[in-house]
């Protein structure tokens, strides 16, 4: 069988920092073959080709740039993928109000999809993608990959071993820093489209049903509007109300706030205080500040970097493990090749088998699908109509007719 093709729609943030790199180091072990980027605009993959830490991570190799030549091209990405051979691997890295119609193109020329989180902005997206992909027997994963932090796993191991006892009320954070608003965010990440607790919030929305297994059924969200530098009005605080299923309540609170001259890229975290048979319990994780302190002896110069840093070694980094270039490590590394694996294995497998392993992998939750996440699309939907609405809360309806219901 010949190595399969990936195309990644999108040469962003993302792409550049977690998506290709991965994909690079699954083409130099041999298990991916040629690796395409199509963008809107050459200028975006010709920075990408030229992206530093990838040309010393990865001497010796590149990836094929679309468009190549002239402007804007935003339908490029049907041509690309219709030109591929069936049952490749495509990857939808593009602003969250895109990702229905990347992922949709995708299926229908029968191509397995890794979706940047979040999947789809309306569970009746969802639900349609799912449809589309059990039909041809086709893989979707979402790619939250706070899911494989080993923190994450640990945490979900022993919160169903019943080791934390019946979540009450829980806390997380995740503030991107100050200069984001300066980044291509401000072209997309505007009040019509989104919000921090759409674009951030909804990671930890995920862990948390991921650890615990519990439905989030009410959700109200209150945000206040900032301008970006390029005079676009953005929901860029947010404070959030989940309740659960079994009565819990989540705060979580997102913003484009935290300091530039702060230590990290962001700061991030969860606490579920839990109830006990007779006693309390609590699951605490800083997910920022994972115990390094380091001083250099000047800033790297980079948006964000700072003298006094404390680098996560868990997400993502670079490591030198001999031979050519650096290795990538982390669970952004894992959750990436986690689902590209999954859609070679099943291409590998007997075709009359497809359809079986799609069901365990949704049966096992461990992967974000369609059919097993969905309910983060309807946070989505019920946080949005709340947070236009000044922060009225909004039911989840789950059963034979799902949707939201502005209370
Ligand atoms: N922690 C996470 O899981 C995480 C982090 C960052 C971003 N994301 C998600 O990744 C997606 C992209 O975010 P980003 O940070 O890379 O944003 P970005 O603004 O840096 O990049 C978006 C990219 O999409 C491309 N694009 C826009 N329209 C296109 C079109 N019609 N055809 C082809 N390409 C097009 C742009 O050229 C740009 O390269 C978003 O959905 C975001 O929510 C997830």
């Amino acid at each position: 069988m010949p190595t399969p093709q990936v195309l990644i729609v999108g040469g962003g943030m993302i792409t550049h920092d977690q998506i290709l790199p991965t994909l690079y180091h699954m083409q130099r072990s041999g298990s991916v073959g040629e690796i395409t980027v199509c963008a809107s605009r050459p200028l975006t993959v010709r920075a990408l080709a030229q992206a530093e830490a990838l040309l010393r991570a990865f001497p010796g190799q590149s990836f094929r740039g679309l468009p190549e030549s002239g402007e804007q091209q935003p339908e490029l990405y049907r041509e690309a993928i219709g030109g591929m051979p069936p049952r490749q691997v495509v990857i939808a890295a593009v602003p969250d109000q895109l990702h229905f119609d990347v992922i949709m193109t995708a299926l229908r020329h029968d191509q397995h999809v890794c979706a940047v989180k979040p999947l789809v902005l309306k569970h009746s997206h969802a639900m349609e993608i799912e449809k589309v992909a059990r039909t041809r027997d086709l893989l979707v994963g979402v790619e939250y990959h706070k899911r494989f932090d080993d923190r994450s796993l640990m945490a979900r191991r022993q919160y169903r071993a019943g080791r934390f006892g019946d979540f009450r009320l829980g806390t997380a954070r995740l503030m991107e820093k100050w200069y984001y608003r300066h980044s291509n965010f401000q072209n997309w990440c505007t009040t019509e489209n989104s919000d921090a607790f759409t674009y951030i919030g909804c990671h930890y929305v995920d862990l948390v049903h991921f650890i615990t297994g519990l439905l989030p059924v009410r959700v109200s969200v209150y945000g206040i509007v900032d301008k970006y530098p390029n005079g676009k009005d953005g929901y860029l605080w947010t404070d959030a109300r989940v309740i659960w299923n079994n009565g819990a309540c989540l705060n979580v609170q997102n913003s484009l706030s935290f300091p530039d001259a702060a230590p990290g890229t962001n700061t991030q975290g969860l606490t579920l205080y839990c109830r006990g048979d007779g006693n309390g319990a609590l699951l605490d994780h800083s997910d920022q500040y994972r115990g390094l302190k380091y001083s250099y002896t000047r800033s790297a110069g980079d948006a964000g970097a700072t003298v006094y840093a404390e680098p996560s070694p868990d997400y993502f980094q670079y490591v030198d493990l001999g031979g050519k270039g650096l290795t990538p490590v982390g669970y952004g590394y894992r959750s990436v090749a986690y689902i590209v694996e999954k859609c070679l294995e099943l291409e590998a497998c007997d075709p009359a088998g497809r359809a079986e392993m799609l069901r365990q992998i949704d049966a096992a939750g461990i992967m974000a699908t369609p059919a097993n996440s969905s309910y983060n699309e309807l946070v989505i939907e019920a946080g949005r109509a709340s947070i236009v609405s000044g922060g009225r809360e909004a039911a989840i309806e789950y059963g034979d007719h799902p949707g939201i219901r502005l209370l």
